[in-house]
């Protein structure tokens, strides 16, 4: 039995390809032995590829072994002082048989570690990679700090996993084409980390289209404006007093200048000061700006506000003096103006209010806004909406609690009920909202270095248009460079890398970068990855839907992993065109539901 094992053995594992020619740093040259007559070996019964860019090459030196990536073949893998001398001598260029190998690891006995100590010298002999030997370079990861998220393509049996604690604290970046497989990417990944064995994780993804409500909804609670609470989604609620005072006059139309920005901006502050009184611990008025959280009446000072732009006065004196001419009397809670007697064209009483600002116009924008009932999770977000003294029923604690506190393992804020003109001020600010509780309370249990919390953004390029200072740009940078010490970590999703940020990509310590097939895309990636693997990123274009090269913090080594399918994939799915089509003709009365849906700003499923 024994000899007969032996000679198979003998037989099969001819796995010898090439000679060492030349090195260079960790760039190795190996021309492929003539002894080999075809590119496809059968070994073990398994067919091999010499040559694939991307697969890997294993040369023994002793006791240890180095492992390559093959990162170019072909006449582009013939070391260049050869082509100059077969260019010098008329001898025809053939590069069949080169190929260029980035060394990644080495392997001392059954253990395999990323990066070389000891680099291989001329005629060493390179060697195919065999399912054993991939097994000890993918394997060995611990359970207990990784996840496994589908498997390493060369191998059905071969599981991919990727190391946790590196793929959050270093933030990370899952980019590709429309259609490849991002988010069915992101919902593997969380449902990994979520039915892992990690019992108080906590991952906050902010979804703008609300596609991962059906997905991960054994793991999540959802929060969204216009919340179908028989879906057991709650109530997205973001008050407007916790943005800063740049964002919140931004969620407004209309334009004001300097001066009146700066004229509003004091009696925001003012508000802020007085409302101080209501909180249940006191902060320090010293560090109270116009951008601090604290409640205020929006309706209190826009009805001050309007007051003072239409007072009229019997006499010509100051405003604050002269008898006022009001005819009817508003009510701040019902945003109905003051009535005066309007004030003479000929420069007679009623006197006209000579101190006004001009801002009457932007404050009728800002009461139309504050009645339009697509914007009340702004202007009257439930229990957290101040009175008109500024008094809130509830604090920022009971919003953080809801959002992190709760006992499943991912919070998804569903921002698909949000209008588009305020998007980008709204997604800034609850990032914001969410960094800032967890910067300011690290020290705490619930801070993020006791309790880490991982950002997914999904569409990141919205939040993180490159050359724009929106307050999403600035917390997502910040996050992106100071995160890590505070347990923050960033799970960027795009279609559109070019349109990131790209010092926030180079934050990115992991990229998954799945199928992309635009060049200028591929160039963001590419400066994202280690330049000697340069090549490999040309492969890009070529990946399956759902497969993806992962590079980075959280792999030992540069993977292409086919990441699994999630059982209830995301609403962004594609529609099966040819099956929808061979069904009957569905009713028109449809059509109805449609516009009822439409005005109502909600979906309805048949
Ligand atoms: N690993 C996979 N295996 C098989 N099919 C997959 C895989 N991943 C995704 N798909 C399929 O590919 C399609 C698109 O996937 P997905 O919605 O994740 O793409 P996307 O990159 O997020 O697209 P978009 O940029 O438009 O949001 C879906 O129909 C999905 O079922
Ligand atoms: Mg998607």
């Amino acid at each position: 039995m024994r000899n007969r094992g032996d000679r198979r053995m003998a037989l099969n594992k001819q796995t010898l390809v090439g000679k060492v020619i030349s090195v260079s740093g960790n760039v190795v040259s190996v021309k492929m032995v003539e002894s080999l007559k075809s590119t496809m070996p059968v070994i073990d019964g398994l067919v091999y590829r010499v040559g694939q860019i991307g697969s890997f090459l294993r040369i023994p030196l002793g006791y240890a072994n180095l492992y390559g990536i093959v990162s170019k073949a072909g006449a582009d893998a013939i070391p260049e002082t050869l082509v100059q001398t077969l260019i010098r001598e008329g001898k025809p260029i053939s590069g069949d048989r080169w190929m260029t190998l980035v060394l990644v690891g080495e392997r001392v006995g059954g253990v395999f570690e990323r990066g070389v100590t000891q680099f291989p010298t001329a005629e060493d002999e390179v060697h195919l990679v065999t399912l054993d030997d991939l097994n000890i370079i993918y394997g060995g990861l611990d359970e207990r700090t990784s996840i496994a998220v589908g498997n390493i393509s060369v191998s059905e049996s071969l599981p991919a996993r990727l190391e946790l604690d590196r793929l959050v604290t270093r933030h990370c970046a899952v980019l590709g084409a429309t259609g490849s497989g991002k988010s069915n990417t992101v919902a593997i990944l969380l449902e990994a980390i979520a039915s892992g064995n990690f019992n108080s994780s906590r991952i906050l993804l902010v979804d703008p289209h609300g596609e991962y409500n059906e997905t991960l909804q054994q793991y999540s609670k959802v929060y969204k404006v216009g919340a179908d609470v028989k879906r057991g989604e709650s109530e997205l609620s973001i008050p407007f007093w916790a943005l800063p005072f740049d964002e919140l006059l931004s969620t407004f139309p209309g334009y004001i200048n300097d001066q009146q920005t700066d004229y509003i901006r004091q009696k925001v502050l003012a508000r802020k000061l007085d409302a101080v009184a209501y909180l249940s611990t006191k902060p320090n008025i010293a560090a109270i700006t116009s951008d601090s959280p604290i409640p205020f009446s929006l309706k209190e000072l826009w009805y001050t506000l309007d007051d003072f732009e239409r007072q009229t006065f019997e006499e010509n004196r100051k405003p604050e003096t002269a008898p006022q001419m009001l005819v009817k009397k508003g009510d701040p809670d019902k945003l109905i103006s003051n009535q005066y007697k309007p004030h003479s064209a000929g420069g007679g009483s009623p006197f006209m209010n000579f101190e006004a600002k001009g801002i009457l116009g932007f404050l009728d924008a800002v009461k139309n806004r504050m009645i339009d009932q697509r914007f009340s999770f702004l202007y009257s977000p439930g229990d957290l909406s101040p009175d008109l003294k500024g008094k809130t029923k509830k604090d920022l604690d009971t919003l953080l609690a809801e959002w992190l506190g709760h006992d499943r393992p991912i919070t998804i804020l569903d921002l698909s009920g949000v209008p588009a003109e305020v998007m980008a001020a709204i997604s800034g600010a609850l990032l914001k909202i969410v960094y800032d509780a967890l910067f300011w309370g690290q020290g705490l249990p619930v801070g993020g270095r006791l309790q880490p919390l991982l950002l997914v953004l999904e569409e990141a390029h919205n939040y993180l248009k490159a050359g724009v200072a929106s307050i999403s740009s600035r917390t997502v940078q910040t996050i992106a460079k100071e995160g890590r010490k505070y347990g923050v970590g960033l799970l960027l999703v795009t279609q559109r890398p070019t349109e990131l940020d790209e010092t926030v990509l180079s934050q990115c310590g992991t990229v998954l970068a799945l199928r992309m097939t635009n060049k200028g895309d591929r160039g963001h990636v590419s400066a994202a990855v280690q330049d000697e693997l340069q090549d490999i990123v040309s492969l890009l274009p070529s990946l399956r839907t759902g497969e993806g090269l992962v590079m980075g913090e959280a792999v030992r080594i540069p993977s292409r992993i086919r990441f699994r399918r999630c059982a209830h994939a995301p609403k962004s799915r594609d529609p099966e065109v040819s099956s929808c089509w061979s069904e009957k003709r569905p009713n028109v009365k449809d059509y109805e539901k449609t516009v009822e849906c439409w005005r109502n700003q909600s979906f309805k499923s048949k």
